[in-house]
């Protein structure tokens, strides 16, 4: 990962600004950035917002932030790093994001965790021991027009249900944890 971030070739940054055009989180978190007319030292600030609205900090995150604030993405990912409340991006193979934002919130989004939860044996934070899937929550990922909304792997999904999840990560599980899902 330290790799990846210390070599921010032109054509990764090139790729990572051309993924989150098409990425509603992305624009937020650059309207948030905007506020905070790009200052440098803001950076846990923002920082803290992109883990509400991604649930984690990833390698794409982390570079995204270093090129608008103009800082070295070494520099960026030092603070990820530093403070404990910083997640980056989870253990699992695939991610799980539910939002708990107001409007998914109010549309059962706890239901789905609970269910998640449920069927997983594991809490929102963790991976399941086969290291197959990391459930994670975020808060409000600027989808709330289609809540309750969950994020599978980067791709967001609307109006789920807790069926749609497990249906969704059904195929994502090892053989030991795939009877304890959707009995
Ligand atoms: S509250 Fe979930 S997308 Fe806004």
């Amino acid at each position: 990962m330290i790799v990846t971030l210390a070599k921010p070739k032109q054509k990764r940054v090139q790729e990572v600004l051309s993924r989150a055009a098409g990425d509603k989180r992305y624009k937020i978190l650059d309207a948030h950035m905007k506020k905070h007319q790009h200052r440098q030292d803001a950076l846990i600030e923002i920082l803290h917002k992109g883990q509400e609205l991604f649930g984690y900090l990833d390698d794409d995150l982390l570079l995204f932030v270093a090129q608008r604030l103009r800082l070295p993405p070494s520099r960026v990912y030092g603070v990820a790093t530093f403070y404990h409340f910083f997640q980056l991006k989870p253990k699992g193979k695939h991610t799980c994001v539910v939002c708990m934002g107001t409007a998914c919130y109010v549309k059962g989004a706890d239901k789905i965790l609970v269910a998640l939860e449920g069927a997983l044996g594991v809490k929102a934070g963790q991976t399941t021991p086969d290291g197959q899937v990391s459930v994670l929550t975020a808060r409000c990922i600027g989808a709330c027009g289609i809540a309750p909304a969950v994020v599978y792997d980067g791709t967001v999904a609307p109006r789920q249900t807790p069926e749609d999840v497990l249906a969704t990560l059904q195929p994502w599980l090892s053989h030991g944890s795939e009877s304890t899902v959707g009995d």
